[in-house]
C-alpha cells in the first residue's frame, strides 16, 4: 500500500476515490470545499438535496465521468462533538463501503478539524481505512475477495498552511503499523480453535519475535511444573493441547528498572470444562485468546515504535476442556506463589491461568502490569460492548492510563476493587475459591487476581464485551475487534514519555503535547 499527502489540485488523483466529509450542519471547508469548487459545486449539490445529513457513517455516492469518478461523502456527525479517533470511522466506512466495489485506491480529504493534531489524524485515518479491509470469510472455498488498500493520499486544501506535510506522513506511518497489527490480532482471535491450539499461539509469537526482533521463550508443561505453576497447569490437565507461558521482551531503556508487563488471556477454546458451557453460542468461545492476541501483536508494534522503555509480553495460553484427566470442582490447586485455590466451577478459568502468569511477570521484573483478558460474561451485561471495565489496585495508576487511551480508538472504564470482594474470593478450606457465585462477578473475578500482583500497580482490563462484536457497523466487520492492542501501546509509549519525565526530576505526570512527544518516541 503506496500512502501520498497530497496539497489542493484534483488532477493528481487519477483513478482514486474521493472521500469526503461532512458535518451535521452541512458547512463545507477545507479540501472538501476546494473539491467542491473543482467539481464545480456537485458536493454542494448532494449535501443540499437532504439526500446525506451528515450523520456519523452515513455514507452518500456521486459519480462523474471526470476525473475523480466517484466521490463519496462520508457523514462526521455533529461539528463540536468531533473527536480525531472520529476519522478512523471515517476512513473505515468509506473503505468497507467502496472497497466491495472494487475500489483500491482513495484520497481522503481532511476536515479542518484534524489539524488539531495531523499526526494523530493521519494516524487514525490509516488505522481506520486498515481496520475496514478485514471480512472473516477466509474459510469458505470461495472466500469474499478481501478489500485491497493500493493507495491512499491524504488531501489538505492547497492554500491550507497549518497542515505539516512531514507530520501527516509520520502519523500516516504509524497508522500502518498500528492498523496491520490491529488486523493480525483479529486474525489470531478469529482463527478457529482446531487451528489456534496453545501451540500455534507460541508459534505466532515466536514469528513475530523473529519478524521484530523481540526476545521469545516458552515454557512448556514440564517446566511450568518445575516453576510449581498449579493453576495453569489444572486449566490445561482436561486437554491434550500442552499449555504454553510464552514470552516476549522488548528491552528499550538500558537505564531504567521500570518494565511494563502485558499479560493476555489465552484459552483458545473454553467450554467451561467439567462445569460446561450452555451449547448456545459456546463456538463465539474461540475469542478467548483475544487477549493474548491484542499482547503479542501489541508488542509487534511496540517493536518497531521503540520507545524508550522495557515492555515484556506474557501470554498463558492453555485449552479448557472436560477430559478424563479434567480438574474438578471442589480440586484444589496450588498456584505459582504458593496460594491455594478451591476450584468451586471449571469455568472460572481464566483467572487460573492468569493467577500464575501474574506471579511470573514479577518474577521476570515486571514493575508495573497491565493484563487483558476476556473474563467474565457479567461484564457484557455491564457494559456492553461500548468499553472496557478498567479494575485496578492503584487508582492514580488506573486513571492515568484511562486518561492515555483516550488517545487512541478504543474505551475504557473505571470499576471499582473494594476489599469486601477479596473477602468473598475466600475458600473455606483454601485460600481462595476461583468462583464467588453472581453479585459483581467481574469484580470478584478482578479480586482474585489481585491476590497475584503483590505490592505492583496492577490494571485488570475485562474485554469480554469488546473484544468482539456480533454486529456489524458500517466501518468493521463483526468478529473480533482488536482491543486492547491499542491502548497497550499508548501505554508503552507513555511509560517512555513518563519514566523519562520522572529521570529528569520533572512531574511523573507531565505529558507533552501528544504529537510532539510521539515523534521523539519513533527512533
Ligand atoms: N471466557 C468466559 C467469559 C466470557 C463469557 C467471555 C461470555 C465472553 C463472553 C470465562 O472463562 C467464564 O466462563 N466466566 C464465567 C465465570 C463464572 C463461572 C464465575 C462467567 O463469567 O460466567
Ligand atoms: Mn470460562
Ligand atoms: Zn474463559
Amino acid at each position: 500500500m503506496q500512502i501520498h499527502v497530497t496539497a489542493g489540485a484534483l488532477g493528481s488523483l487519477g483513478s482514486q476515490a474521493l472521500v469526503v466529509p461532512m458535518f451535521a450542519d452541512g458547512r463545507l471547508d477545507g479540501a472538501a470545499k476546494a473539491a467542491d469548487a473543482e467539481l464545480g459545486g456537485a458536493i454542494a449539490d448532494v449535501v443540499s438535496s437532504g439526500e446525506i445529513k451528515g450523520a456519523a457513517n452515513e455514507t452518500a455516492l456521486l459519480h462523474s465521468t471526470k476525473s475523480p469518478k466517484r466521490v463519496l461523502v462520508v457523514g462526521l456527525g455533529e461539528r463540536d462533538k468531533f473527536e480525531l479517533p472520529s476519522l478512523a470511522r471515517y476512513a473505515g466506512a468509506a473503505v468497507r463501503h467502496l472497497g466491495k466495489r472494487n475500489v483500491h485506491a482513495f484520497a481522503f480529504a481532511l476536515p479542518l478539524e484534524a489539524q488539531r493534531d495531523a499526526e494523530q489524524a493521519a494516524a487514525f485515518l490509516i488505522e481506520g481505512a486498515l481496520a475496514g479491509t478485514i471480512d472473516a470469510t477466509t474459510y469458505r472455498t470461495e472466500p469474499d475477495k478481501p478489500i485491497a488498500l493500493e493507495e491512499i493520499t491524504l488531501l489538505v486544501a492547497a492554500d491550507d498552511r497549518e497542515f505539516d506535510k512531514a507530520k501527516l506522513e509520520a502519523g500516516a506511518e504509524r497508522g500502518r503499523i498500528l492498523g496491520e497489527a490491529v488486523n493480525y490480532a483479529r486474525m489470531l482471535a478469529l482463527t478457529p480453535a482446531n487451528d489456534m491450539t496453545p501451540t500455534h499461539l507460541a508459534k505466532a509469537a515466536e514469528d513475530v519475535s523473529r519478524k521484530y526482533g523481540l526476545t521469545y521463550h516458552v515454557l512448556d508443561e514440564a517446566q511450568m511444573r518445575d516453576k510449581k505453576m498449579g493453576a495453569i497447569l489444572g486449566v490445561s490437565s482436561g486437554s491434550d493441547q500442552p499449555a504454553q507461558m510464552i514470552v516476549l521482551e522488548y528491552a528499550g531503556d538500558a537505564t531504567s528498572k521500570e518494565k511494563l508487563a502485558l499479560v493476555g488471556k489465552g484459552i483458545t477454546f473454553d467450554s467451561g470444562g467439567i462445569s460446561i458451557k450452555p451449547a448456545e453460542n459456546m463456538h463465539e468461545m474461540k475469542y478467548d485468546m483475544s487477549g493474548a492476541a491484542g499482547v503479542i501483536a501489541a508488542m509487534s508494534v511496540i517493536a518497531q515504535f521503540k520507545p524508550k522503555a522495557n515492555v515484556i509480553g506474557i501470554v498463558p495460553s492453555s485449552e479448557n476442556l472436560p477430559g478424563p484427566r479434567a480438574v474438578k470442582p471442589g480440586d484444589i490447586l496450588h498456584a505459582m506463589n504458593g496460594k491455594t485455590i478451591e476450584v468451586i466451577n471449571t469455568d472460572a478459568e481464566g483467572r487460573l491461568i492468569l493467577a500464575d502468569a501474574l506471579c511470573y511477570a514479577r518474577e521476570l521484573g515486571a514493575t508495573k502490569i497491565v493484563d487483558a483478558a476476556t473474563l467474565t460474561g457479567a461484564m457484557v451485561i455491564a457494559l456492553g460492548h461500548a468499553a472496557t471495565g478498567t479494575i485496578s489496585n492503584n487508582d492514580e495508576f488506573r486513571d492515568h492510563f484511562i486518561d492515555v487511551t483516550k488517545d487512541t480508538t478504543e474505551k475504557y472504564w473505571p470499576l471499582p476493587l473494594y476489599d469486601e470482594f477479596s473477602t468473598t474470593v475466600k475458600s473455606e478450606i483454601a485460600d481462595l475459591r476461583n468462583s464467588a457465585g453472581r453479585a459483581a462477578s467481574s469484580l470478584t473475578a478482578a479480586a482474585f487476581l489481585k491476590a497475584f500482583v503483590g505490592d505492583v500497580p496492577w490494571i485488570h482490563l475485562d474485554i469480554a464485551g469488546t473484544a468482539y462484536t456480533d454486529a456489524e457497523t458500517p466501518y468493521l466487520a463483526k468478529g473480533p475487534t482488536g482491543y486492547p492492542v491499542r491502548a497497550f501501546v499508548a501505554l508503552a509509549e507513555d511509560a517512555a514519555r513518563t519514566n523519562g519525565a520522572t529521570r529528569n526530576g520533572a512531574s511523573a505526570d507531565a505529558k507533552p503535547a501528544h504529537g510532539a512527544a510521539a515523534g521523539a518516541n519513533v527512533r
